[in-house]
């Protein structure tokens, strides 16, 4: 039988599927209610259109830039992602050291199957950019916990998640009654609290969890408070209005990542690469904007940041690198989107990332 390689992320999903439990293919691949939001993700890169440069010399190609003054090889990071360890051992462990190897970013979820402090020291050989995701639980000295040890640890950033006050509905996970098979943890709280992801649920034991454990009464104010706990700087996940983006700069965010959670929160709310161009516009550089949701080729990437992201993030393809193969799997989904970038600009004049300007795009069709 043929065993060669995928050759782009598509291929990688179609495979992955045999690799995973049904629960598992369905807790990665699923977006909440009618998944509008997880379609229209993808759709809205397809409906921006290319408006590529000729006769540029484009015989070298630098795709490097910075993100909250971390260089990285290429515009990307890996979204936080929660449970890893159900596509393959190795996990959260693996993602770490394919994206510090190849010098892209990786934003570790609260809900990690490994613990924090393992996958910093992975990062931290590299000199790797690495974000802790902070989830706020109700129990406060449990969220400060997290947050001290991510400063201890050598996390740059706190990543938080704004969109997820509590669980969007994946009815996937409804029908399935998610859960973790026996040995799998919150290897970042059981530990230290005793919770974990509910074995017996009427439903998703993860949406249990949520509604039980993560507190949906934060509200700005908090912010400050998140602050005090270390001087890492505050990322806000989940941003889709220009007038939170101007909010979360007022409060002190340094960067902010535009993001319907990959569609799994509000089903219908606005796909993310179309909320983007005028949350850069308001926040008028004020503070750094990403982008993450549907990327899947290097054209993505180029769409997203001439519609003035500084970076992208991707998700699901990461855990479909992970269930084929590992830390080589995942290594091999990032070179395929970093060649497929550094094809895309060659075919649309540019030579580095400064060059992708917004004249590239327009909406027309
Ligand atoms: C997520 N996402 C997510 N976000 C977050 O802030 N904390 C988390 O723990 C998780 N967990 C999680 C699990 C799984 C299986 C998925 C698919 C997604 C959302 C994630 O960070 C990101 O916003 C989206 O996945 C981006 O969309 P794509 O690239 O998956 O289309």
């Amino acid at each position: 039988t043929d065993v060669s390689l995928p050759i782009n992320l598509w291929e990688y999903e179609q495979l992955a599927k045999q690799h995973l439990s049904q629960m598992a293919f369905d807790y990665y691949s699923s977006g909440a209610w009618d998944e509008i939001t997880l379609r229209d993700n993808r759709a809205a890169f397809e409906r921006v259109k290319l408006r590529p440069r000729m006769l540029v010399d484009v015989s070298d190609r630098n795709l490097s830039t910075s993100i909250l003054g971390q260089s990285l090889q290429l515009p990307l990071l890996i979204a936080p992602m929660a449970f890893q360890c159900l596509a393959h051992p190795q996990g959260e462990l693996a993602t770490a050291l394919a994206a510090a190897t190849a010098g892209v970013g990786m934003v570790l979820s609260t809900m990690a199957t490994k613990n924090l402090e393992e996958v910093a020291a992975v990062g931290y050989k590299h000199n790797a950019l690495q974000w802790f995701q902070l989830y706020i639980h109700k129990d406060r000295g449990l969220t400060r916990n997290l947050v001290e040890r991510a400063y201890a640890a050598g996390y740059q950033a706190l990543c938080v998640t704004v969109d997820a006050p509590i669980l969007g509905r994946r009815e996937r996970d409804v029908r399935n009654t998610f859960s973790l098979p026996p040995g799998l943890q919150l290897a970042n709280i059981t530990n230290i609290s005793g919770l974990n992801i509910p074995q017996e649920s009427a439903e998703s034991g993860l949406f249990t969890y949520f509604a039980q454990q993560l507190n949906p009464a934060v509200t700005w104010h908090d912010l400050e408070w998140l602050q005090s706990l270390s001087p890492l700087p505050l990322v806000l996940k989940g941003i889709l209005r220009a007038d939170d983006a101007v909010r979360a700069v007022e409060h002190g965010a340094k960067a902010i990542v535009v993001s319907n959670h990959g569609g799994r929160q509000l089903d219908g709310a606005i796909a993310s690469l179309d909320a983007l161009a005028e949350i850069v516009a308001a926040v008028d550089n004020q503070a750094e904007v990403l982008v993450d949701g549907g990327i899947r080729r290097g054209t993505d990437i180029l769409k997203a940041l001439a519609l003035g992201a500084k970076a992208v993030l991707i998700g699901r393809p990461v855990l479909w690198g992970l269930a084929v193969a590992g830390q080589v799997g995942v290594s091999h989904i990032i070179s395929l989107l970093q060649d497929e970038l550094s094809i895309a600009m060659a075919l649309s004049g540019c030579t580095s990332i400064q060059d992708i300007d917004p004249s590239l795009v327009t909406f027309k069709h």
